[in-house]
């Protein structure tokens, strides 16, 4: 009696459970079904209890296990070549997902349709970000802080920049020497620090030295992002991430605020002393403290008692707070990854490197003191022309980034077959990677061709429209791109007169089965540990799925000095 009546007590609420979570499974497969049968296509393999994750998982098990997940859909991509999208379902690991490699696809996704970033992303992000940020803001909100940050981002404000950029660089080469002759190391991680010390000093005009030494707010950043994952329940359950990340994003924000305070205190001298309206300053200003100035001129009239007894707006201060963190977090693996990939691409094509040099030697001469013609004449980063080709080719077959986006109810998109998508509880993304290499767009689309960047339309390698997207594009582009594209050519432009950096993958393979124990060894003799493979495409550097999409490995390398003898003749 007892225990049946214990049965029905315990028995009841797991059941309806079960029941519940079952009837909600019911209703989600339903409806990706009834997507199937209109026409929505999605790859082969899809079933009631899985979706697509055996799929996928069968994908993965052939790549090395740290590789990309968009590699995986290499085969998936050749096969929906007709429709150049595809439907993924991953519930209830994620939602549903819309993969999305076609330009006029895409073209609908972020600029026809302008769909919005995903409702609950704000939330997943505010513990990196600390709030509401430009990357997840929409509508309005979005409207304004786009405008108040985009004049310190434009090209003519970042040409201003240009000197900044050259004084992180020059550490970046101090740097480099120091690894002259030296063992193996890690170009990832120096291409990190270094887009984080250009990110710091360009939009809030605070050097961190972080490529010297870990600086705190580095240090805070890199933490909360070590307990950060968007999906990862080993993570998310954890009882000590909230206060982790409570504790560093108080660390952080506190920093920054000190700085933007700074920053407001300089603006107030700096028009006390030059008078009339918002002075101009002596030295180029951060990306921060112009949208601070546009910030006051919005909010403000401009006569001087008001601005001499402001204070540094309190709402203002926050945002601009997560802002800067947003910059950090979306420049840092993106710009350091491009870094890594483009030495890697030079590496691999030896004549294009050489006519790299030789458009420096012809803008800059042989000299060393390239970062200082730079400093002095910051537009002459735009005669290098093939030097920006090189780094654009690379975004190409490297993109390190991808778009999200959230369908509407109402809004469909169509494929290349005709077939109409509706876009309502489901997500879409832009592989980036795959629009890059699309074959029915691209001519020799696999092969490293800086050449495609110089030609005129009509010129038959001359880019498709739409099918080159690395910084997206559509009101919700890259804010950093020029940003990018300028630290990209002053790095080589400052580095590959003086240094020749060589991939160590080989090296680095040895070293690691040399330090694996004796029992991992005993494991593998045994055949019970098997051997990953290790190239994806062919490719050792290939790209993992950390953010950003780093070089596997961290790229081991090694650097020696051009010698100058080979370098004039
Ligand atoms: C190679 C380096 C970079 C790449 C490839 C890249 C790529 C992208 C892409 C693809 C998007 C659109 C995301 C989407 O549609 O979901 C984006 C947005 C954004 N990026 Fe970058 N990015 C890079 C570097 C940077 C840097 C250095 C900064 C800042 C200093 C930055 C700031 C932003 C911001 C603020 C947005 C959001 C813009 C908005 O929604 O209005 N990015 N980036
Ligand atoms: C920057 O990138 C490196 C390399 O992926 C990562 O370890 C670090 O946590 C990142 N930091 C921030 C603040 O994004
Ligand atoms: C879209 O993806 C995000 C994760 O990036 C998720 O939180 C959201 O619920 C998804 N939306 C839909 C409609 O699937
Ligand atoms: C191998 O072990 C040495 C000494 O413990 C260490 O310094 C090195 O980083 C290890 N290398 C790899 C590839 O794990």
């Amino acid at each position: 009696m007892a225990l049946s009546r214990l049965f029905i007590t315990i028995g009841t609420p797991i059941i309806s459970a079960v029941i519940y979570v079952l009837s909600i499974g019911y209703r989600h497969r339903l409806r990706i079904s009834r997507l199937r049968k209109q026409g929505v296509a999605m790859p082969a393999g899809w079933s009631w209890w899985f979706g697509h994750l055996r799929v996928l998982d069968e994908k993965l098990s052939r790549l090395p296990p740290d590789a990309n997940v968009y590699m995986a859909m290499e085969d998936l991509v050749s096969d929906h070549a007709a429709t150049e999208v595809f439907l993924m379902d991953y519930w209830p690991v994620f939602q549903p997902v819309l993969m999305i490699f076609g330009p006029e696809l895409a073209v609908q996704a972020s600029i026809r349709h302008d769909l919005p970033k995903p409702h609950d992303q704000q939330e997943s992000f505010r513990p990196v970000v600390g709030g509401p940020s430009l990357i997840t803001m929409n509508n309005e909100q979005w409207r304004m802080w786009r405008s108040l940050l985009s004049p310190g981002f434009s090209a003519s404000h970042m040409l201003s920049l240009v000197p900044t950029i050259v004084d992180a660089i020059d550490v970046f080469c101090e740097r480099l020497r120091k690894h002259v002759g030296g063992g193996v190391f890690s170009l990832d991680d120096m291409a990190t620090r270094l887009a984080m010390d250009v990110i710091t000093r360009t939009t809030l005009d605070t050097d961190l030295d972080n490529q010297r030494s870990e600086h705190k707010l580095s240090h805070a950043l890199n933490t909360i992002l070590n307990w950060h994952s968007f999906w990862d329940p080993r993570i998310l359950l954890n009882p000590l991430r909230i206060p982790v990340q409570w504790y560093y994003g108080r660390v952080t924000a506190l920093f920054i605020r000190q700085e933007l305070q700074k920053r407001f205190e300089e603006m107030k001298t700096d028009r006390a002393t030059i008078g009339g309206t918002l002075g101009r300053a002596r030295k180029a200003k951060s990306v921060i403290a112009l949208a601070l100035e546009e910030y006051i001129t919005m909010k403000h009239e401009t006569n001087k008692e008001a601005f001499d007894s402001m204070e540094l707006d309190k709402d203002f201060a926050q945002i601009a707070a997560n802002q800067i963190r947003l910059f950090i977090f979306a420049g840092n693996d993106s710009t350091a990854t491009t870094i890594v990939y483009t030495y890697h691409m030079l590496f691999q094509h030896p004549s294009v490197l050489a006519k790299v040099r030789e458009e420096h030697d012809a803008i800059f001469g042989r000299g060393p003191d390239a970062g200082d013609r730079l400093r002095d004449n910051p537009v002459l980063i735009n005669l290098c022309r093939y030097t920006l080709a090189v780094v654009k080719e690379t975004l190409r077959l490297y993109p390190p980034a991808s778009s999200i986006r959230e369908g509407l109810t109402g809004v469909s998109l169509t494929d290349r077959e005709g077939n109409v998508i509706p876009t309502e509880h489901l997500n879409a993304t832009i592989m980036h990677r795959y629009v890059h290499v699309n074959k029915r767009i691209w001519p020799r689309p696999m092969e490293f061709l800086p050449e495609r960047w110089l030609v005129e339309p009509g010129h038959e390698l001359h880019p498709p429209s739409g099918g080159y997207r690395p910084f997206e594009l559509g009101p919700r582009n890259c804010i950093g791109q020029t940003l990018v594209l300028n630290e990209l050519r002053i790095a080589l432009i400052m580095t590959v007169r003086e240094f020749s950096i060589r991939p160590a993958y080989d090296e680095w393979d040895a070293m690691k089965l040399a330090n694996e124990s004796l029992y991992g060894k005993l494991l593998r003799q045994l055949g019970l540990r098997k051997s990953h493979c290790k190239t994806v495409l062919g490719e050792r550097a290939y790209q993992t799925s950390r953010a950003g999409a780093h070089a596997a490995d961290g790229y081991p390398c090694r650097v020696s000095l051009l010698k100058a003898e080979a370098h004039c003749c």
